[in-house]
């Protein structure tokens, strides 16, 4: 992480790092305030001796973190989680979500399913009336992606939401590949009006993995300020 981390997401990372208390069984999210997270617990648990079993949701937070001599254990190592903190790209005002823009929605979707609570933190930008300014993140078998492709148009035609693009997310020139092997799709929605009848219909195409919203996950939503001070939306 750099230096100087952004001081509204560190403001968020702090006070959710607060929550955390000895022999926790933590799941870390990913992403740019997740980062700063972790390594705001890793000062905590070496300045207070804390004595936490973490689970990761995803490689590069696993790296990162151990990285940090903190030690990762998988998900099925800890069994169930009290405590898991991850970022977000869109909270609305029911704490639903939008979660994937760093492609680990299908891992931080376990992990934080599989934890009492889910804490989200976030900067201000992140907090939106209506989901789906954010292109909606959908993780899809390699197999016979431009079937699922396909699929997910005729389904969001059929929603009456019109005809989108379905991107393929790129790294470089090259497809994006998840952690769990897959591609992802990037749906620019634009708005969402139902959350729920979205996620429904996406989950039920073949080949679609896990899509990025989160709905009745999210606890608490932390969202810090540039002047250190925080907003608990819950
Ligand atoms: C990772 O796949 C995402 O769900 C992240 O949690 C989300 O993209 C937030 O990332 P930032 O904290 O970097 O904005």
């Amino acid at each position: 992480q750099t230096s100087q981390p952004d001081p509204a997401k560190l403001a968020a990372a702090r006070a959710a790092v607060a929550l955390v208390q000895d022999g926790m069984k933590l799941g870390l999210g990913t992403g740019s305030t997740a980062a700063i997270m972790v390594q705001v617990l890793a000062e905590r648990v070496k300045a207070e001796g804390l004595s936490l079993r973490m689970a990761a949701t995803s490689k590069a937070t696993a790296q990162q973190a151990e990285g940090l001599g903190l030690k990762i254990e998988s998900l099925d190592e800890l069994g169930w989680l009290d405590l898991t903190i991850d970022g977000a790209d869109e909270v609305d005002p029911d704490l639903h979500l939008i979660k994937g823009g760093g492609g680990a929605h299908l891992r931080e979707k376990v992990v934080a399913a599989a934890s009492d609570r889910m804490v989200v933190i976030a900067d201000p930008g992140k907090v939106v009336d209506q989901l789906g300014a954010f292109a909606l993140p959908v993780e899809v078998l390699q197999f016979g992606f431009e079937s699922s492709r396909k699929l997910i148009r005729r389904a969001l035609h059929g929603l009456g939401l019109g005809d989108h693009d379905v991107l393929q997310r790129l790294r470089g020139s090259d497809p994006w590949i998840t952690d769990e092997g897959n591609f992802i799709l990037d749906l620019p929605l634009g708005a969402i009006d139902d959350p729920v009848r979205l996620a429904r219909a996406l989950s039920s195409i073949p080949g679609v993995v896990e899509h990025g919203l989160f709905l009745g996950m999210c606890d608490l939503a932390i969202i810090g300020k540039g002047d250190g001070s925080v907003v608990e939306l819950n």
